[in-house]
């Protein structure tokens, strides 16, 4: 059942209070957080050592996670070496979450004290060059959301601070991604990720629209997180799985079975990648 409650955005008071009781439960700061979306996060997360799972669901005042199968875990521990914090689940426009709340897990890693964030997801593919399966490393990125995260966000001394977006992804991080890839096999590309609120697919019109925009896969993630994270300062990288040729470009319909098949056949490639960048950045 959906909350209502869970809508309303959650102020910076209740942030405190959550990131009280996540500290309760860690005995070691996380240096590096990871959104892993679709394909890229089941395999990696079972990888933590030291595991210390935090539900989303044991911290009083969290929104609810809405999607079915997203489970909402904070899994903190080790991997490649590096103290780290993977977030399973996160929370979406299209689930009705007020705008500041779909970055509420990046305050909250702020408030931990991480300064670097890797975000993955699952996209389809505007480029016509593209295939399902390729993975696209995000260079860049357009809002399309119609909303902004940074909107309201006022400074103690009552500002608004107009953040710098001229180097959204990390370019060091681009630059080691690319020999990642390419060691792991993958077909990879760098380009720019386009994110709509979704949660319907795009028109065939839409993705005319977007190519002609300079957009090279669309999604409905990622991109407002990307934003709270450079208003923070954090190093930001990002990574799409093309798991379908976005609307019109094939002549089927898309379907959220067809995401989730290609997610699951990349499964070894994306955990391979994950490994390699971390135990590298
Ligand atoms: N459009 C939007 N979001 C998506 C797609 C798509 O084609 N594939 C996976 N997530």
């Amino acid at each position: 059942m959906i909350n209502e409650k869970s809508f309303k955005k959650t102020s910076e008071k209740q942030i405190e209070k959550i990131v009280n009781q996540i500290k309760s439960n860690i005995t070691v700061a996380p240096e590096i957080a990871m959104f892993l979306g679709s394909g890229w996060g089941e395999v990696t997360a079972s990888l933590v050592e030291n595991q210390i799972v935090v539900p989303y669901s044991s911290i009083k005042g969290m929104p609810k996670c809405h999607v079915v199968g997203h489970s909402g875990n904070f899994i903190f521990g080790k991997l490649a070496g590096k103290n780290v914090c993977i977030m399973q689940g996160r929370f979406h426009y299209y689930e009705g979450h007020d705008i500041q709340d779909t970055v509420i897990l990046v305050k909250i890693m702020n408030a931990l004290g991480v300064k670097k964030l890797v975000l993955s997801n699952a996209a389809g593919g505007i480029n016509e060059s593209y295939k399902p399966g390729d993975i696209m490393i995000i260079g860049d990125h357009i809002n399309m959301l119609g909303a902004n995260p940074l909107i309201g966000n006022v400074e103690d001394d009552g500002t608004i601070k107009f953040t710098d977006m001229s180097e959204p992804y990390n370019k060091e991080y681009i630059a080691k991604l690319k020999s990642i890839c390419a060691k792991a096999g993958a077909k990879c590309h760098v380009g720019t990720y386009l994110q709509t609120s979704g949660p319907n697919y795009e028109t065939p019109a839409e993705v005319r629209a977007f190519r002609t925009l300079g957009a090279d896969a669309v999604g409905m993630s990622t991109v407002c997180e990307v934003i709270m994270a450079r208003y923070y300062g954090m190093e930001v990288a990002g990574l799409s799985l093309i798991t379908n040729m976005a609307a019109g470009i094939l002549p089927k319909p898309l379907s959220h079975a067809e995401v989730v098949a290609t997610a699951n056949e990349c499964k070894p490639k994306l955990k391979e990648i994950i490994l390699n960048f971390v135990s590298n950045m």
